[in-house]
């Protein structure tokens, strides 16, 4: 086994404390061994420091997830005083406790869904593979237990637990891990700008891929899908924002042949798109939500799976036939995450922060457009909110797309981060979800360290 403390100049630093003892995820293990991590020890606002003094605008929340910004008073206080008072309780044989019933009541209150119970757990991937779970738990409950599959969108992001794995369209996800699972089965991206065919409108590309996901479900049965899942704004895939009229029709089919919808809202919901959920924005009516991040704006581990009427009926109903409902996890439901959550909605409604998203949105896309709109390289800006995708191309017209190999992407987040600016590259698209809380004047330096960056990364091409 190497040592890679005993090749290190400085032995003893974080960095190499670090390689010698840390497994990061989506990372180059071996690179990792040369670049060593990045070490962040604080954060304020919508600002984060390394361990060497240098300050970074936190452009991607963290994981999309730090909404209300770091260092926020009203949720450190929440936490600490629900830790004080019962640091945890649990939700088995009918256990409960008041954050979990007020936060419950709470997402019920403002779900875009008429009637909801809501399950809770400690990420997304958890909650999405929970929802995989009851999708089955409610089609045994009808009497179709052939119904299985699930589908879902290629370049989708579910999770990284076994089922959500199964469900997240990604190859990462799945190369040497023995995934997909048998019956989780992925359609095409409605990426417009990356799978449209030349000289095919938007509108012809929507038109096919509804074709192609009705012609799918009937070759595989409609009798035996489950669900299909989706996010509302593809984040992770690449910020995509599916064309007008896509999600429309594929509820159409999905009614048409009795499929349950999941959305998977773990980054879009609680404002980010400039209304509280991002099925409201993109017009969709799921019978399951699954959200998280956001939640407790990262300030503790807490996921909530929204059930609507018709699944919990039938799960109420397997409850006549099994002796429990046999899902459960310890921390299900944690006191200090409820109450976290609960303190960070009621600091959404009360900041008006899904008010300052819609506010904010035409301030942040302009801003984009002005800075990056004449820079070759930039392609198209996208997203919703304060949620945006730059798509980085070799050449506009005609569109020709770097080769991955040539890792444009990745070099533009290396310069951002030079510059001082987190951005996520998802390939070749720059990934930007600032804290909700970012003023006009962050915008403007977040856009501008973008923008050198895009240009130093373009010239050493
Ligand atoms: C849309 C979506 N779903 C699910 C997940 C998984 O959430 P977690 O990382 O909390 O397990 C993520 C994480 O980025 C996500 O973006």
């Amino acid at each position: 086994m190497t040592d890679f403390r005993a090749d290190d100049p400085r032995p003893n630093s974080l960095e190499a404390r670090d390689k010698a003892s840390v497994v990061h995820g989506l990372t180059n293990l071996r690179r990792h061994m040369e670049a060593g991590p990045k070490v962040i020890e604080s954060g304020r606002g919508v600002m984060v420091r390394d361990v060497e003094g240098k300050d970074y605008i936190e452009g991607m929340s963290g994981l999309w997830c730090i909404s209300l910004g770091y260092g926020e008073k009203r949720l450190v206080k929440a936490c600490s005083e629900q830790m004080e008072k019962l640091a945890y309780g649990h939700l088995t044989n009918g256990r409960s406790h008041p954050p979990v019933i007020e936060l419950a009541e709470k997402l019920v209150s403002i779900a875009p869904m008429p009637t909801a119970r809501v399950w809770f757990a400690n990420s997304g991937s958890e909650s999405a593979d929970c929802a995989a779970r009851l999708c089955w738990y409610y089609w045994n409950a009808a009497g179709k237990p052939e119904r299985r599959k699930f589908l879902a969108h290629r370049k989708a992001y579910h999770g990284n637990t076994i089922a959500s794995a199964s469900l997240t369209g990604a190859d990462y996800a799945h190369d040497q891990f023995n995934l997909p699972l048998d019956g989780f089965l992925h359609v095409r991206c409605p990426d417009f700008f990356d799978e449209g065919a030349p000289g095919e409108t938007e509108a012809d590309f929507t038109a096919r891929l509804l074709r192609e996901l009705e012609e799918r479900i009937l070759a595989e049965g409609p009798e035996t899908i489950a669900a299909f899942f989706t996010e509302p704004i593809l984040a992770a895939g690449g910020v995509i924002v599916p064309p007008e009229g896509y999600f429309e029709g594929l509820q159409a089919i999905l009614r048409r042949y009795d499929i349950l919808l999941v959305a998977d809202e773990v980054v879009t919901a609680f404002g980010r798109t400039g209304e509280m959920f991002g099925s409201t924005t993109m017009g969709l009516s799921p019978d399951l939500l699954v959200c998280a991040k956001g939640l407790s704006s990262a300030y503790f581990p807490i996921s909530a799976l929204l059930i609507n009427g018709r699944v919990f009926e039938a799960m109420l109903a397997q409850s006549d036939r099994l002796p429990l409902f046999g899902l459960t996890m310890t921390y299900s439901g944690h006191p200090v995450g409820a109450a976290v959550a609960r303190e960070a909605i009621r600091i959404y409604e009360e900041d008006e922060i899904v008010e300052r998203v819609r506010r904010l949105e035409p301030v942040f896309f302009d801003a984009l457009r002005r800075r990056l709109g004449g820079i070759d390289v930039v392609g198209l800006i996208r997203g919703r909110g304060l949620l945006a995708g730059v798509r980085l191309v070799e050449s506009r017209a005609p569109r020709r797309f770097f080769a991955p190999e040539r890792r444009f992407g990745p070099a533009v987040a290396q310069a951002a981060e030079r510059n001082g600016l987190f951005v996520r590259a998802i390939g070749d698209t720059i990934a930007l979800c600032p804290p909700l809380i970012i003023d006009e004047r962050e915008i403007g330096m977040l856009v501008e360290r973008l923008g050198d960056a895009i240009e130093t990364a373009a010239r050493s091409l």
